[in-house]
């Protein structure tokens, strides 16, 4: 039975950077929203997740005034470098798009949104919520009920529009019927140990080892952390991976003479099955979804969050346009004006992953043409110029 019900304009399930950024920017241009979230406020402010923002979402967070500690804090790179056969690559990206990466864990980022939107300007934001469902998707009055964690009474959210921004495992996108999108997905049949260490960064930037091994990675996060990956088979178990096990791959994939790995305390391993996905359209009724819960990128060249934030400032914009000027154009449009670049990031990314594995392909054709795309774009400046527009996002 509902016993309290509020009525609002945007219901926006899921506090990560697509919710709390949609609901900061409606906040900000005085349409009326209410976040609910699943987990805690203290959890979301501190769960480790991305950690680079592509140059135009920060000057976008920037233009809005939601980057002041961003911009303080975050590190900014502009080069990257490729390890193999024993040699350093440098890659200067920054150099051939003006662009760079701010580096800033995404619970940095969480922290300062929330703070934004719930303690400076009182936004309506509800965690620990419970049992989350929609309600009349394609009608004019959708509802969002949930339960309290509390009390155990159930709510209900009445509103014009619903933010599906709930993540990859959320309930929103499952409120689509089947037939009304696409799902499209790809899987690697690759898995990534992905590793957060207690140890200073043993290099300025990122470094993508590619070796016989397998495919390792290295990116600094703060100066006391920095996170590491390893390819593994798929649905590895990390307890295989000891602590010994794990400092001997990584130094064999990634260490080359003059440039060693500093060791330090693992405090978290978990393995990443790399598999991406994108549901087409976005849109379904009065639900439009944002973020991981439409698209998943797998971390290989850090473009999750950049999405996230991405769908954020359109459908912010959008559902403005329309709330408070009955413009629904960019409502309808707000799919189609996503997935360009959505779907520019995934071919990058698939791209990327075949060269950053194929010296491990079963295949020797694929490896050698795994090795044929480095060579090109270590030795071609407009080669390595339209790779570096689509790394950093610049498009
Ligand atoms: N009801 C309410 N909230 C939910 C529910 C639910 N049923 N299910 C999940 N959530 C919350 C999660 O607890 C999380 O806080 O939705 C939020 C989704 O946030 P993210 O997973 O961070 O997704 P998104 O905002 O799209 O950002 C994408 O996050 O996973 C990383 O690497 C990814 O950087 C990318 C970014």
């Amino acid at each position: 039975m509902i016993t309290a019900t509020t009525r609002t304009q945007v219901a926006v399930i899921g506090a990560g950077p697509a919710g709390l950024t949609t609901a900061n920017l409606l906040r900000q241009r005085g349409v009326d929203c209410v976040v609910l979230e699943a987990q805690s406020r203290e959890f979301i402010e501190q769960r480790p997740r991305a950690g680079f923002l592509e140059e135009w979402a920060v000057r976008e967070l920037e233009r809005r005034g939601l980057a002041g500690r961003l911009l303080q804090q975050a590190g900014q790179h502009g080069a990257f470098e490729f390890r193999f056969a024993a040699r350093r690559h440098t890659v200067r990206y920054a150099e051939l798009t003006g662009h760079h990466h701010f580096v800033y864990p995404q619970q940095e980022l969480v922290t300062d949104l929330v703070a934004a939107y719930a303690d400076g300007s009182a936004g309506d934001i509800r965690f620990g919520v419970r049992d989350v469902r929609l309600h009349d998707l394609t009608g004019d009055s959708p509802s969002v009920t949930y339960t309290d964690p509390h009390t155990g009474q159930s709510h209900r959210v009445e509103c014009a529009y619903i933010a599906g921004c709930d993540g990859a495992r959320g309930v929103s996108r499952r409120h689509i019927p089947a037939h009304e999108s696409v799902f499209a997905s790809h899987d690697y049949g690759i898995g990534w140990l992905a590793l957060l260490v207690e140890a200073p960064p043993s290099a300025d930037g990122v470094v993508f080892g590619i070796h016989p091994r397998g495919f390792a990675a290295h990116m600094a996060r703060t100066p006391q952390i920095t996170r590491f990956y390893l390819q593994c088979p798929p649905g590895d178990d990390p307890a295989n991976w000891s602590h010994e096990r794990v400092w001997q791959e990584l130094h064999t994939r990634l260490a080359v003479p003059g440039a060693p790995i500093t060791e330090g305390r693992i405090v978290e391993r978990q393995v990443l099955d790399m598999h991406n996905y994108v549901v087409e359209p976005m849109s379904y009724g009065r639900l439009h979804l944002a973020g991981d819960s439409a698209h998943l990128v797998a971390p290989i060249g850090a473009k999750g969050m950049n999405l996230a934030l991405h769908d954020a400032f359109l459908l912010s914009a959008a559902l403005t346009a329309q709330l408070r000027h009955g413009d629904g154009a960019r409502l309808a449009g707000y799919s189609a004006d996503c997935l360009r670049r959505v779907w520019q990031y995934q071919e990058f990314s698939q791209w990327f992953a075949d060269v950053l594995h194929g010296a491990t392909h079963a295949d020797p054709f694929h490896a050698r043409m795994a090795e044929a795309r480095l060579q090109r774009l270590l030795s071609s400046p407009a080669a390595a110029t339209a790779f570096c527009e689509l790394y950093i996002g610049k498009l």
